[in-house]
Parts: structure tokens; sequence; C-alpha cells
């Protein structure tokens, strides 16, 4: 490279192209077609990253997380490619029932939930449950004869961006307790499950969970152990890259070689599936020049689909639909969303072009955890849905 390139090249770098996986003249259609704020989720990338899980991870029945986005398209996709179902509140089982989908292609994984809950899915047909405590494991004893339990253990992955484990799970050491009070008074314990968190940039957290799983279910001879729940956590890359999933799933399958045969396993991936789906497409509608920034308003934001970024702790790849020369000038910039409370900031240092209002900006990787926690604050609608096929270019992966 000479230093003409090496200029460019880093240019580049710092300002990558990050809508080049989309064919933008399909994009502006899309605009011409809807009003801003909308999400398009694309039903060719649900398909492409449940086969991709499903090929990293072998023989593990892959139940999909309905709570990370329930779009009835998305269901019927996954359904359709003989996925089941992750439900955890009723809500979720009338959805799935009202889609075709049948109670025992679901497992309910709510640790914490009420009688009527456990009736409505039993009602649905859907008999196995997780517990993770002694009162949870009480609710069950009406129905023992119904009935399949896995217990949640807590173990705790510090490379997870969510954590789930002190919430929910015991601990290891009170896993005998449970069972043998289970076992006891006439429940079937028929598993263990964990999630070691979501977004989990690590899979060592996993291999290591299923490695203790393994040694404790070894202990507990008096059960008659079908299956091992292995969770979600599959990462996904918003800002700064992530393991491929086929090698992020190696030490997985290790761990899992080392299970006694017969053992079932089960994944529960929300996120993995979900997030690179679905995209948001919104309009700057106002722009202010305060300080040394100059503040753009999106016309959706973090009381929106962009609720992703308090609750689940994203920062979603967000980009201007008009191409971006890289060796342009940028300036330091703030993206806020349109609603009158101040903590309505969707990115306080974002380096961006001139924009100017009616620009049209692209937030990436909107799938999980987004729509799924939107509120319509300041009477601002929800993001309306449109369903399309095929937006994303994969053909420079297959390449690889
Ligand atoms: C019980 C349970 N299963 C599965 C998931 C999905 O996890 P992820 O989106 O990390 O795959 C969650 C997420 O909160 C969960 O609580």
């Amino acid at each position: 490279m000479d230093s003409q390139e090496l200029v460019q090249h880093f240019a580049e770098q710092s300002h990558p192209d990050e809508l080049e996986q989309f064919d933008r003249a399909s994009l502006e259609e899309l605009v011409r077609q809807h009003e801003t704020p909308f999400m398009v989720l694309d039903l060719q990338e649900v398909e492409y990253q449940y086969n991709a899980l499903q090929e990293a991870l072998p023989g593990v029945k892959l139940f999909y997380a309905v709570k990370s986005l329930s779009h009835p398209a998305l269901i019927k996709r996954l359904k359709k490619l003989g996925g089941q179902f992750d439900l955890a509140t009723s809500g979720e089982v009338d959805l799935v029932e009202g889609l075709g989908v049948k109670g025992q292609d679901c497992i309910h994984t709510h640790p914490i939930k009420k009688d009527k809950e456990i009736r409505h899915a039993l009602a649905f047909g859907c008999t196995r449950f997780v517990v993770d405590n002694l009162e949870e494991v009480s609710k069950f004893l009406p129905y023992k004869d119904q009935v399949e339990l896995m217990v949640r253990v807590s173990f705790r992955s510090q490379d997870a961006v969510v954590d789930l484990s002190r919430k929910f799970g015991c601990a290891l050491e009170e896993l005998p307790s449970l069972v043998d009070f289970s076992v006891d008074n006439g429940l079937t314990i028929s598993g263990l499950s964990f999630h070691v968190g979501s977004q989990s940039l690590s899979p060592m957290a996993q291999a290591n969970a299923i490695n203790a799983s393994i040694a404790a279910m070894s202990e507990m001879t008096d059960v008659n152990w079908k299956w091992l729940d292995i969770g979600g956590s599959f990462p996904v890359s918003y800002q700064g890259p992530v393991m491929p999933i086929q090698d992020f799933c190696v030490p997985i399958m290790d761990a899992l070689a080392e299970l006694p045969e017969g053992i079932e396993v089960f994944a529960e991936p929300g996120r993995f599936i979900s997030a690179p789906s679905m995209i948001e497409v919104m309009t700057i509608i106002g722009k202010a020049k305060r300080g040394a920034r100059t503040w753009y308003y999106l016309d959706d934001g973090v009381y929106g689909a962009l609720s992703g970024q308090i609750y689940d702790h994203a920062k979603y790849p967000i980009a201007p639909l008009q191409p971006i020369d890289p060796t342009g000038d940028f300036f330091p910039s703030v993206l806020a969303g349109p609603t009158c409370d101040s903590i309505d900031v969707v990115d306080e240092d974002a380096e961006l072009p001139d924009l100017a209002v009616g620009d049209i900006m692209i937030a990436k990787q909107m799938g999980a955890y987004t729509i799924a926690s939107a509120t319509e604050f300041n009477y601002y609608p929800k993001p309306k849905v449109v369903v399309v096929e095929d937006l994303i270019d994969h053909s420079e992966d297959a390449q690889e």
C-alpha cells in the first residue's frame, strides 16, 4: 500500500460503511413505501441465524426464546424450520398456540410463575417446566402426574453483558436438597438447566457450567436424567466483533461430548436468532448546534424500539442511509430520541458527517429486546414492523 492508500484504509476503518450488507436501493424503496419510524424484519435472516446455530450445535434441540422478539411471522418461520419454543408467560403461550404451535414442542422456563400460569401452560399441552426453589417446586405438587421439571442452577458468567444468575437459579450446593424434596414428594425431575447471562462474550462460562452440571448429575444417581438445557446467551456483534458462532460453540460441544449417553441437550437462543434479523429505519426530525456538538433528533429513541439501550445494555450501530465518504469531514454529534425526556439520548459521542433534517438513519441488530420493551411514552406510537425476505446479503460470508 502506498501512503495515499494507507490514509484511505485507516479512514475507512474508523468510518466503515455500516450498511454495506444492504442493497441501498431496496432500503430507499422501503422508505418510499412506509412512514418512519419502522422496523424491517428479514425472515431469510431469521432462517440464516437459526441454521447457523443449529450447524454449530449439532444434535442440540433449539427452543427459541419468544421473549426476545415475538413477531408472529418470525414464530411461523421458525416453526416451519422445525424450531421449538421457550415460553415464559401465559401471553406467550397464547401467541404460539394461535400460530399452531403444539404444547409438546415447548418448554416453560420462567423459574417464578403463578398457579394460574402453570394451569394455562398445562391446558396448552406444555408439561416441561423450570424450578429453582422449594416454593416453586411446591406449586407443582397438585400437577405431579402431569409435569416433568428441570432445575435451574445459577452459573454466573463474568463475560455476559446481561447477568441473569443473581435473580434466578439455585446454588449448586442447594441442588441435592431441592432434588431430594421433589423426588420424595413424587415429582419427576428430568433435567438441569442454566443461563449464564445474555450476550455472553466467551463460551467458557457455558462449557464450565456443562462440566459442573454433568458432575452434579452423576452424583444424583436416583434421578433419571433426560435433559440438560444450556440456555441462551449466544452473542451477536453490535459495535465491535464477537466470536463467529461456529468457533464459539466448539468448547461447548467439547464439554457436551462428556454427557452420558441418552441425555438430550436443549438450548434457548433468543438474541442470536432475532437480533440480526431486524433493522430500524428512522428520520432526522430536528437539528441543533449545542456547544461543540450537533444534536440530531430522531423520530424514535430509548422510549421506543431503542429501549434496549436501557434494558438490554445494547449499543446499536446507527448510520445514515445515504452513502458516506469515509475520507470526508466528521463532526462530534449527539443522536437523541424525540420525547421530551432528557434521558432519551441514543448516542452522546457519535461522529457523523453533516446531516440534514429529513435524512434517513438506519439502526442495525435491532431484533432482540428492542420493540419487545418499547413504550408509547408521549403518545408516540411504537414503530410498526415491515416483514420482508432477503434484505441482507451473505454472499461475502460464503466466499470466506
Ligand atoms: C430463561 C431464558 N431463556 C432464554 C433467554 C434468551 O437468552 P438470549 O437472548 O441470551 O439467547 C432468556 C433471556 O433473558 C431467558 O431468561
